[in-house]
């Protein structure tokens, strides 16, 4: 049986696409962190193929999240306070922007790409590069995906630093 979002929880949908994503994300820091610290390791050439085709996979089910979000905003539980409202949304606009950035540069390079098999894009003349998508994926892909480490971090921290009071602990919310 699914629950709803309410006002005081959220709901089955919601708290699977929120766990869900949280441990495709964490397999895709795995793989960034492993590339910059042991590049050319046994477990970077294990991880690091995996990055794009997990990164679309992702690209999908934030996009689901990102209307279920919208469909059910009126029925969930309040933010605690501006800020935590305003880092929510950060962090919806930063799982939408790294794969569609990651995206936007494999199809502007003009390579076939078939994520996890499923041909997307045909790929054109190797010479012809789209610049500008290169360009933005070279500039912001990895210094946006970094930017949404650091904010995970310290959503988690607040979330666990919460609930040390029972008033602010919204843990309950989200888990159990
Ligand atoms: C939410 C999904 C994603 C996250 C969180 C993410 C995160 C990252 C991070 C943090 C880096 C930097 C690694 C470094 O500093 O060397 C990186 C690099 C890279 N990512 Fe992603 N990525 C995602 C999705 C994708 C997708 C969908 C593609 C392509 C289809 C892609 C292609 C690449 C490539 C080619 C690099 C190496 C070049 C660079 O550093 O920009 N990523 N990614
Ligand atoms: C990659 C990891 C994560 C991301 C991107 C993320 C993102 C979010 C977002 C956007 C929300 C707002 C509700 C929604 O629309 O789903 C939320 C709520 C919440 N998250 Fe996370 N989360 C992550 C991991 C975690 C972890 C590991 C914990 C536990 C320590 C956690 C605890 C919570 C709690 C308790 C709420 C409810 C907060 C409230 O209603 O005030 N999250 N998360």
């Amino acid at each position: 049986m699914t629950s709803p979002d309410t006002p005081a929880r959220y709901g089955t949908v919601t708290r699977f696409l929120h766990w869900g994503i949280a441990l495709c994300l964490a397999w895709m820091f795995g793989t960034a962190i492993t590339h910059v610290l042991a590049e050319k390791s046994a477990l970077d050439a294990f991880f690091w193929p995996t990055h794009k085709h997990f990164g679309s996979l992702l690209m999908v089910l934030v996009s689901v999240r990102v209307i279920w979000a919208l469909l059910n905003a009126r029925q969930r539980p309040p933010a605690l306070n501006p800020l935590a409202r305003l880092g929510h949304l950060a962090m919806y606009g930063l799982m939408f922007a790294i794969p569609l950035i990651g995206l936007l540069r494999q199809f502007g390079s003009g390579r076939a790409f078939a994520p996890l098999g499923l041909p997307l894009f045909a790929g054109f003349d190797e010479g012809e590069k789209i610049g500008w998508m290169v360009d933005l994926g070279g500039l912001l892909h990895g210094e946006l995906g970094w930017a949404l480490l650091a904010l995970v971090c310290g959503h988690v921290a607040m979330a666990l630093w919460h609930r040390r009071s029972p008033q602010y602990d919204v843990m309950p919310r989200m888990a159990g």
